[in-house]
């Protein structure tokens, strides 16, 4: 049983119990169901009370239970609220703390609903693609009105019970020292024989000329909601409870809900949910290996990285110690931090005193003995194996035992930087993406030693940070940058083809990258790409690569840095302008190479650069870098700018259909450069049989 059923005098009460936040699924509806025909039929009940246990009234939909049959098994959630609205004797919804989705939608089809103060009121579904699907949408502007209830149900956000005090939503709000039953309890006698009973249903929306206010509303939802569907079917389910009867209204709702859960872009928003909770399970790690405890971190390297990853611990409340080869380095880099900090107050998002506190957390040091009893020490200095080297022999020597020694490399082996030390258990990858302050993505690499308490910490420590923590492999670019080449290959291979940078990006743009590779390269420094190749020329020399980017750094274009690229650049104006003798090496560059350049589609440039990615993926996942398909995708949408919508690659692949992604990497292997499409292996095997990579 998910629900509790106890009598208190001439009052049921039914307590809805399924940790920890009372989500509705089947065994706690039935229970629900089943404690309201009790009560009917027990003549000494009144009056019912459903509340919930613990921390929530109710969280809605149980999410354990989203995408299997028993979402709609009956009782439905639909049944639960029928059984409550049609019940003889009054009902009366206690809430909560939390009361959210459908549990609000339940609350709606009580005939009370009585409430504590700062109880998080929501109709959350639009952040999954969906609307309310139970009543939400016809009953909510009963209660509170046209617009109050649009704004819920188009923005999802929760709003605190008592800002909504005095609305048609709750008939009491309790004092903040009540207690809820005892207060709920009382509440149900006083209104025991009153008749007849209140129905949502029976109210009437009134909004003045409401015409003129829902084609605002749609105009105003289809500017910002981009290619999500779901913000504008609210506004027109929201739209029917005044425009249809209820009965109406209520199919309606039915109606645009089956057909939201169908969208891509609804199954894209599900699947990123889903996949962010999963990424941090690790099968070989239990969920309760203890972890090390971080009260204090230290960081090699003020730098880009450094300064930005030491601002991720100072937000969450950690003290951090700077450690710089030279004082002018700390200097700049503990200025930078102030200066950011100071950036984010004056758009009004940190208070003084926060700032205060922040920087009353960060120090500098130029001697390893003021950090040797951090309890994290994360390297962010040059990327040069040399100095990894150093400077992990020094904290080998330095550090406490049990401290956890991390380096943020984005290309060199963590197990030979781990082999630098005598506790390579300690040793682990944590590959921050820059701003290190700002972007989600922490790629956790497991080294072949590393310890599982040293993942568990890790991956806790991602969650502390507000990261969204991805468990990579060894292997040269781990998950992204790996999969990150293939594409950045492709784009070079565009432009000698026949492409320009400007064809290429907005391309990528229109399918809904963030931004496309070349304004990218632009962003990041060209250089750093070109430092990459010129190692790769060496090292792999079997592998292909266009010239044109090594040539746009010599004309000394290195992006946004030198306020020139692939683009041109004016002082503070981010805006990209194509340039003339850019293009004109392009395409000279495919006349020297005796390249007959043509004119490329779009749909090729989007093909080849998602499925290179997609390509690489499938080795990634097949070698056991990345644990599953989806965390590829996490690593995309956190890490890339891989458009929300369309899910991730892996997902984005699946949706299109692996035999028709094999055929055309196929195709272009017959192609100009076809040496850098080699099917991955699973994706052939799954291909063949008509499997997806997320299952
Ligand atoms: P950076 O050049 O901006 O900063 C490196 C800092 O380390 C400099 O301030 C330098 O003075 C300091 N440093 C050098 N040797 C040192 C030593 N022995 N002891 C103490 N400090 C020392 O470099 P950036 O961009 O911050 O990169 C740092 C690391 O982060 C590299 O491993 C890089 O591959 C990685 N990374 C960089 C990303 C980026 O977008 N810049 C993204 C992800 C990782």
């Amino acid at each position: 049983m998910t629900a509790e059923y106890q009598v208190h005098g001439s009052v049921a009460v039914i307590t809805l119990n399924n940790p920890p936040v009372n989500g509705m699924g089947l065994v706690t509806r039935t229970a629900a169901v089943k404690g309201i025909q009790q009560a009917l039929a027990d003549d000494a009940v009144k009056a019912i009370v459903i509340t919930g246990a613990g921390k929530a009234f109710s969280g809605g939909a149980d999410i354990k239970e989203f995408n299997s049959p028993k979402a709609l098994a009956e009782p439905s959630l639909h049944t639960l609220i029928a059984t409550a609205e049609s019940s003889t004797k009054p009902v009366v919804a206690a809430i909560h703390t939390v009361c959210m989705g459908g549990g609000l939608e339940l609350s709606l089809g009580c005939h009370y609903r009585v409430a504590m103060p700062g109880a998080q009121i929501a109709l959350p579904e639009v952040k999954l693609g969906l609307l309310p699907g139970a009543g939400g949408t016809q009953r909510l502007p009963r209660v509170l009105g046209l617009e109050m209830a649009l704004n819920m149900i188009v923005s999802g956000t929760p709003v605190l019970s008592d800002k909504l005090a005095g609305t048609g939503l709750f008939d009491e709000m309790f004092a903040a020292d009540a207690d809820l039953l005892t207060s709920a309890v009382a509440f149900a006698e006083k209104i025991a024989d009153a008749r007849p009973l209140p129905k949502v249903r029976d109210r009437k929306v009134d909004y003045p000329n409401h015409e003129a206010f829902l084609q605002f509303s749609r105009n105003t939802v289809k500017a910002m909601s981009g290619p999500f569907p779901a913000p504008l079917e609210c506004v027109e389910t929201v739209a029917a409870s005044i425009t249809m009867k209820f009965d109406e209204g209520m199919k309606f709702e039915r109606e645009r809900f089956m057909h939201l859960i169908q969208t891509t872009e609804s199954k894209s928003l599900r699947h990123a949910f889903f996949s962010e909770r999963i990424a941090s399970k690790v099968p070989d790690v239990p969920a309760d290996t203890p972890v090390r405890a971080i009260k204090s971190a230290a960081i090699i390297g003020a730098g880009t990285m450094g300064g930005g990853i030491a601002m991720n611990f100072l937000n969450a409340g950690i003290p951090v110690k700077l450690l710089e080869t030279r004082q002018e380095a700390l200097d700049k880099g503990l200025a930078t931090i102030r200066k950011n900090y100071e950036n984010t107050m004056k758009k009004g998002k940190l208070t003084q005193e926060k700032f205060d506190q922040r920087m009353a957390l960060v120090s500098g040091t130029l001697s390893y003995a003021d950090i040797g009893q951090a309890d994290i020490v994360v390297e962010a200095v040059f990327e040069e194996m040399g100095v990894k080297e150093a400077v992990f022999r020094k904290l080998d020597e330095m550090m406490k035992p049990g401290a956890i020694l991390a380096t943020n490399t984005s290309t060199l082996d963590v197990d030979q930087i781990a082999a630098f030390t005598k506790r390579p258990e300690d040793v682990i990858g944590t590959h921050f993406f820059s701003p290190a302050n700002v972007m989600k993505l922490l790629e956790i690499v497991r080294g072949a030693k590393t310890g599982k308490d040293v993942l568990a910490t890790a991956l806790a420590l991602s969650k502390k940070l507000k990261k969204t923590g991805v468990v990579s492999g060894v292997c040269d670019g781990f998950i992204g940058n790996r999969m990150i080449e293939q594409y950045s290959r492709q784009a070079g291979f565009l432009l000698e083809e026949g492409a320009l940078p400007e064809q290429v990006d907005k391309a990528a743009e229109k399918f809904g990258f963030a931004m496309g590779p070349f304004r990218m390269g632009d962003l990041a420094g060209n250089d750093i790409g070109w430092a990459i190749r010129k190692r790769r020329y060496v090292e792999k020399p079997e592998i292909s690569y266009s010239k044109t980017a090594d040539l746009l750094c010599e004309m000394g274009r290195y992006g946004q840095k030198t306020g020139a690229g692939w683009y041109d650049y004016k002082a503070g104006d981010r805006k990209a302008y194509p340039n003339e003798q850019v293009n004109a090496m392009i395409v000279q560059h495919s006349a020297g190479l005796g390249v007959a350049r043509r004119r490329i589609s779009d749909q090729e440039i989007v093909e080849r650069l998602v499925y290179s990615l997609v390509n690489e993926a499938a080795s990634i996942l097949e070698e056991g870098i990345a644990l599953r398909a989806s965390d590829i995708d996490m690593v995309y949408l956190t890490g890339y700018g891989f458009p929300l919508y369309r899910g991730g690659p892996m997902f984005y692949a699946d949706t299109v259909g692996l035999p028709k992604v094999l055929a055309a990497i196929r195709q272009y292997a017959t192609g100009h450069h076809g040496e850098a499409w080699t099917p991955a292996p699973l994706l052939v095997k799954l291909a063949d049989e008509g499997k997806t990579f997320n299952g």
